[in-house]
Parts: C-alpha cells; sequence; structure tokens
C-alpha cells in the first residue's frame, strides 16, 4: 500500500516548522535576551576538540579549570569547606558558584568543573555551526552568537567584559582566598594575564 501524506498535513507541518522559530524568536525578542541554557564542554567537544581549529578542548582539559569542581572534594577542598562550616563544599552552591559552569544550579553541568560556557556563555542558542562561527565572515558571526547568549569577551574590544567575567570568580573576598598577604598578592590575576591568558589556558588567539 502506498504511503500518502495529506496536503493538509504536509501544510500543517510546513506552518509548525516556519513558525516555530518566528513564535519563540518573538518570546525572547520580547524578554530582551534569549533564554540560553547550558549544554557542556562535551558538546562543544565534538568541533573544538579537532585540531584544524585549535583543539581549545585539549587544553582546556589540561588546565585548573576543568579540575576546579574535583578540587572541592579534596583534602584541601573539604579543609577551606569545614572553616567555611561546610560538611560538603562539592554539593554546596557556596562553593559551586565559582568551582563550575552555570554556578552549581544545572545538573547537567554541574561537576565539570570552570567549563567552556563559564567563559564563552550558555551555548544552547549559539553552539551550531551557523549561530556562531564562519570562515568568510568572522565577525558577523561573532555577533550573531553574542545575540544567541555568547559572552562578548572576545578580542581586544571584550577585554573590559573578560575583565568583569574573569574577577566576578578570581576575587579576594573568596571562602578560600589565601590569607598570607604576599601569596594573595601573587594569586590576583593582572590585567596582562587576562588580557593574553597564561599558557596553561591559552587558545590560539586569531583575533
Ligand atoms: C558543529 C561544530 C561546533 C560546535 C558543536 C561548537 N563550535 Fe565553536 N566554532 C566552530 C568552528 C568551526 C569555529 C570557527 C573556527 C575558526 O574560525 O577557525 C568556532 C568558533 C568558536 C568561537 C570563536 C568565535 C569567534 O568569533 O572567533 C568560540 C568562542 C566558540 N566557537 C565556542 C564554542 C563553544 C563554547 C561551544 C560549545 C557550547 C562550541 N563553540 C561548539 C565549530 C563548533
Ligand atoms: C567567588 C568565587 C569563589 C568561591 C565562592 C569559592 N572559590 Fe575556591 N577558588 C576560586 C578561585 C578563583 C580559585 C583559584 C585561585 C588561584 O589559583 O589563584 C579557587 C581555588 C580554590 C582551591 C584550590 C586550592 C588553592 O587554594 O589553591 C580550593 C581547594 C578551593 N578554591 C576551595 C573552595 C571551597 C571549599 C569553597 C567553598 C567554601 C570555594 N572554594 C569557594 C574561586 C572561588
Ligand atoms: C577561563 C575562561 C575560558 C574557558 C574556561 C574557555 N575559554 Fe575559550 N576563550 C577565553 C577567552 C578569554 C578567549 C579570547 C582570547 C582573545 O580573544 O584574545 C577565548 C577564545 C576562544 C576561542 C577563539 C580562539 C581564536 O582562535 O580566536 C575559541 C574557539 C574558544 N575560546 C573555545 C573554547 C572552548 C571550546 C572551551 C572549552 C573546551 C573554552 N574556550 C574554554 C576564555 C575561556
Ligand atoms: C566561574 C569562575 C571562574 C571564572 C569565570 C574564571 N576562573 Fe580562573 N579559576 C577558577 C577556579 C575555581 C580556579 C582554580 C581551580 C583549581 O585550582 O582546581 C581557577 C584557576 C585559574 C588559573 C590558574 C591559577 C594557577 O594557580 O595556576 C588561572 C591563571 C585563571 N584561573 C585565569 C582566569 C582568567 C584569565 C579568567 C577570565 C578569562 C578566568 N580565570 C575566569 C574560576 C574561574
Amino acid at each position: 500500500m502506498q504511503r500518502h501524506v495529506s496536503i493538509p498535513f504536509r501544510a500543517a507541518l510546513f506552518f509548525f516548522l516556519t513558525a516555530l522559530p518566528f513564535f519563540t524568536g518573538l518570546r525572547s525578542g520580547l524578554s530582551g535576551r534569549v533564554r540560553a541554557d547550558f549544554v557542556g564542554a562535551d558538546v562543544c567537544r565534538k568541533c573544538h576538540g579537532i585540531e584544524a581549529i585549535g583543539n581549545q578542548y585539549r587544553i582546556w582539559a589540561a588546565s585548573l579549570h576543568a579540575s576546579a569542581y574535583v578540587v572541592l572534594k579534596g583534602g584541601k577542598g573539604r579543609e577551606i569547606g569545614q572553616r567555611a562550616g561546610l560538611d560538603s563544599p562539592h554539593t554546596d552552591y557556596k562553593c559551586l558558584k565559582c568551582h563550575t559552569t552555570g554556578g552549581g544550579k544545572r545538573e547537567q553541568v554541574r561537576t565539570e568543573g570552570v567549563g567552556c560556557e563559564a567563559c564563552h556563555g550558555p551555548g544552547s542558542e549559539y553552539f551550531e555551526f551557523s549561530n556562531h562561527a564562519s570562515f568568510l565572515d568572522r565577525e558577523s558571526a561573532y555577533r550573531k552568537a553574542v545575540g544567541l547568549g555568547m559572552y562578548p569577551i572576545l578580542g581586544v574590544k571584550g577585554i573590559k567584559a573578560r575583565e568583569k567575567l574573569c574577577k566576578n570568580c578570581h576575587q579576594e573576598e573568596r571562602p578560600c582566598a589565601p590569607t598570607d598577604i604576599e601569596e594573595k598578592k601573587r594569586r590576583r590575576l593582572s590585567l596582562s594575564v587576562i588580557a593574553d591568558l597564561p599558557t596553561k589556558l591559552k587558545h590560539p588567539l586569531r583575533r
């Protein structure tokens, strides 16, 4: 028997597929910003684990940001937790706030540490190639991505936003800040580190 898809059905499907982005777009347009969510570093890895575009995943995975969650479970994490009156720092928002993507509020990224999206913004709306990348016109691809939730921290123009982002977590009032003044100074992120990114977390910089 031949399957036959009725005209009204196809019309309805067409309407659904074309109108859906319109309605969701309209809704987010009204609320000012898209409501993007975190997808996790493994999603970014699918492409950013490829050498040809710089393998940012490998560089990140070897950096301390990738172990920022795990460190809460270790001796030092527990010790700092106890000082702050917490039995279980790796489940407490007071620590997760800065030690993981999404501040510990999102189950699916709670244990990944300070992942890609902690610095680049929640990726659910921009993670697809056509929503944030172009080999021909990088600037407009970037602008589109920023409209879809990517943080504007790239390049020289993004330096102020980047400084704010880093210092949100790298600040001296954190419960794990060293008490020793010299050590405190040493740990302070200088603007040159923020501008250049230290070798440990350096991505290939092309901007
Ligand atoms: C389908 C493949 C793919 C996925 C998935 C993907 N990206 Fe990309 N992304 C690319 C490509 C390709 C480029 C462009 C690289 C180039 O220009 O050399 C890029 C560029 C970027 C840039 C630089 C943008 C600019 O304007 O310079 C950032 C930042 C980025 N991606 C972050 C992410 C993050 C974070 C995720 C996960 C939430 C992600 N990407 C997921 C393929 C992908
Ligand atoms: C305001 C953000 C913030 C909060 C809140 C925070 N941390 Fe941290 N934590 C950081 C940053 C940034 C570093 C890295 C500092 C550096 O290496 O210069 C760090 C480093 C650490 C380290 C690495 C060891 C060290 O001292 O080098 C441990 C362990 C740690 N934090 C435990 C905790 C625990 C436990 C809590 C909760 C009681 C907590 N942190 C809350 C931002 C924060
Ligand atoms: C601690 C913050 C931080 C984390 C974590 C992080 N990045 Fe970045 N990333 C940056 C900054 C800052 C830049 C901009 C560098 C510049 O423009 O000079 C950047 C640049 C990039 C670029 C553009 C590189 C280029 O050639 O222009 C890509 C692509 C990228 N990041 C992908 C990722 C991916 C994928 C992950 C996770 C595997 C990740 N980043 C994790 C801060 C971070
Ligand atoms: C979401 C919070 C968060 C953000 C945003 C963040 N960091 Fe971090 N960073 C951490 C934590 C937590 C650690 C310590 C992880 C550990 O010790 O396991 C850390 C570690 C580091 C270290 C390693 C310190 C060392 O002793 O080697 C450097 C350097 C660093 N961050 C630079 C940056 C820069 C530059 C930015 C901005 C582009 C940035 N970070 C943004 C939380 C953050």
